[in-house]
């Protein structure tokens, strides 16, 4: 990596004051960034034809309740073409976080940026604009998600920073709620976290790690939640136990990531909500539609008696599955999905958290109507029916769904009618398996592919992430794994690539 580590930053600052013969004061407040300002290192997000999102977030003991923090962009590595710079203040009230908004930078440009607070400078990062609305440049991007800080390290962030990539879309699980075993791999704190305290934490346990600060450093992000940054299974307003406090525990939660993560200012939650979905234009080549399928949905159908959150039922035994005024996104955000697709682009993007695609895990044409899980879109198959019914109507020949939540990577058809494999093919579909959470036993998902011929690849047995490279022909997906996710050192090699060409929807191996 071509970054500085913090320490080595802090440490020629210092002998740069020292050597320079500045104020005692100063030369004081150096000495007290021995305590590392900058522990969770830095991110970029969302970027935009004339800029991004830059990110960081101050650490350790004695801070003052606001902070000015100074931010610069460079055109070089070294600093020396200063390009944008300003100053920020960071809040004790929201975490001591920095969302800094360079803006009027140069379209499709690589940058350099770095900050500097209480006389300590934090690590350099990497990052880039957007394309100009007219431009076709190709695009590589990475899709990843389900990081579980306990389960394994991060050997597949390494590999992602060394890939470089445009754009990571991180599609949710950030972190994990639950607390550790004491046989675990490396420890989460004690207990599920419920207070915004108890979930800043959390984030802090996993934003140590260097790997992960890595990817964060090498390219500007674009996120979206799934469940276990609240909790497991949340679904709008209710909690997975149905406690009469979750409206509070999903407010510090959903506080926490805006303040740990590189979102724009103006998404910073307002009375317990915080506006996620949107779009995002890579020049005339694609839409990157990003949704949200947490905040707004109705909660599961056929709960377990006393409790909230998923089940896996039959068809039979739980109707509700097809009743169409269950919503996964809400009202408005369908409404708002259905205006927003690009009919001028070849591709639109669709960064969303779970598996599109039907997934049964039995027969779905004997008497029990196929067996499915209710907390993901086959949960919720009527909103899935209109959001692909608008595809067909359009005549969308480009939509390529991106997804995570469930621990394996998939690659699917979007079928016009799932039970039909001869119906069209509307859309494609690709869900990058996690970083390091565990997933299910391979022998279940073998039995049940023949079920479901429109899933085309299903391996839940590695962790890994998925790298894409588009341009105005075809789309090209790599299936990256890990080896060992318990060596964070492990090589990671390309398992699969499947190839999808403009206006012809479905992958071809
Ligand atoms: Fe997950």
């Amino acid at each position: 990596m071509p970054h500085l580590p913090p320490d080595l930053h802090r440490r020629r600052l210092l002998a740069a004051s020292l050597a320079t013969g500045c104020a005692p004061g100063f030369i004081r407040q150096a000495l007290a960034a021995e305590v590392d300002r900058f522990e969770l290192g830095v991110a970029s997000g969302f970027p935009r034809p004339d800029g991004m999102v830059l990110w960081t977030l101050l650490t350790g003991p004695g801070l003052p309740e606001r902070v000015d923090v100074a931010w610069e962009i460079a055109d070089d590595e070294a600093f020396s073409r200063i390009v944008a710079q300003g100053t920020e203040t960071a809040e004790a009230a929201w975490g001591h976080s920095v969302h800094a908004e360079p803006a009027g930078l140069a379209p499709g440009r690589w940058y350099h940026y770095r900050f500097t607070a209480l006389g300590a400078r934090s690590a350099a990062g990497r990052t880039r604009t957007a394309p100009a609305a007219t431009e076709a440049a190709p695009l590589s991007f990475v899709i990843a998600s389900c990081q579980r800080y306990d389960s394994g390290h991060y050997a597949a962030w390494r590999q992602v920073a060394a890939d470089a990539p445009d754009l990571v879309m991180f599609l949710g699980d950030y972190i994990y709620e639950y607390p550790s075993l004491p046989t675990a791999l490396r420890q989460h704190e004690a207990g599920f976290p419920r207070t915004l305290a108890a979930y800043r934490a959390r984030y802090a346990t996993y934003q140590r790690d260097p790997l992960l600060q890595a990817a964060h450093a090498a390219c500007p992000w674009l996120l979206v939640w799934d469940d276990h940054e609240v909790e497991n299974d949340y679904a709008g307003l209710q909690g997975n136990q149905l406690q009469t406090d979750f409206p509070e525990q999903r407010a510090a939660a959903y506080q926490a990531y805006w303040e740990h993560l590189p979102f724009p200012k103006a998404w910073r939650p307002v009375q317990g909500q915080m506006r996620l979905y949107g779009s995002h234009d890579w020049g005339r080549l694609a839409r990157i539609l990003a949704l949200d399928d947490r905040q707004y949905r109705a909660s599961q159908a056929c709960q377990k008696p006393g409790r909230g959150g998923s089940n896996t039922v039959t068809m039979k035994e739980c109707p509700a599955l097809a009743d169409p005024r269950r919503t996964l996104l809400g009202t408005a955000q369908e409404q708002w999905l259905a205006q927003a697709w690009a009919e001028d682009r070849p591709w639109n993007l669709l960064a969303q958290q779970t598996l599109m695609a039907r997934f049964t895990w039995s027969d779905p044409a004997g008497p029990e109507g196929g067996t499915y899980w209710t907390d993901g879109w086959d949960g919720y198959a009527p909103s899935r029916q209109r959001l692909l019914a608008t595809v067909a109507e359009r005549r969308l020949g480009g939509v390529v769904v991106l997804g995570g939540d469930v621990h394996a990577h998939y690659v699917a058809d979007l079928k016009t009618d799932f039970r039909d494999p001869r119906s069209a093919t509307l859309a494609t579909e690709f869900c990058g398996t996690s970083i390091s959470s565990l997933g299910l036993d391979q022998a279940r998902i073998d039995a049940a592919l023949p079920l479901n011929p429109h899933v085309r690849w299903g391996r839940a047995d590695r962790r890994g992430y998925t790298r894409f490279r588009l341009d105005a022909r075809q789309i090209e997906a790599r299936l990256m794994v890990v080896a060992d996710a318990l060596d964070a050192r492990s090589p990671v090699t390309e398992a699969a690539r499947f190839v999808v060409e403009a206006g012809r929807p479905g992958a071809q191996a």
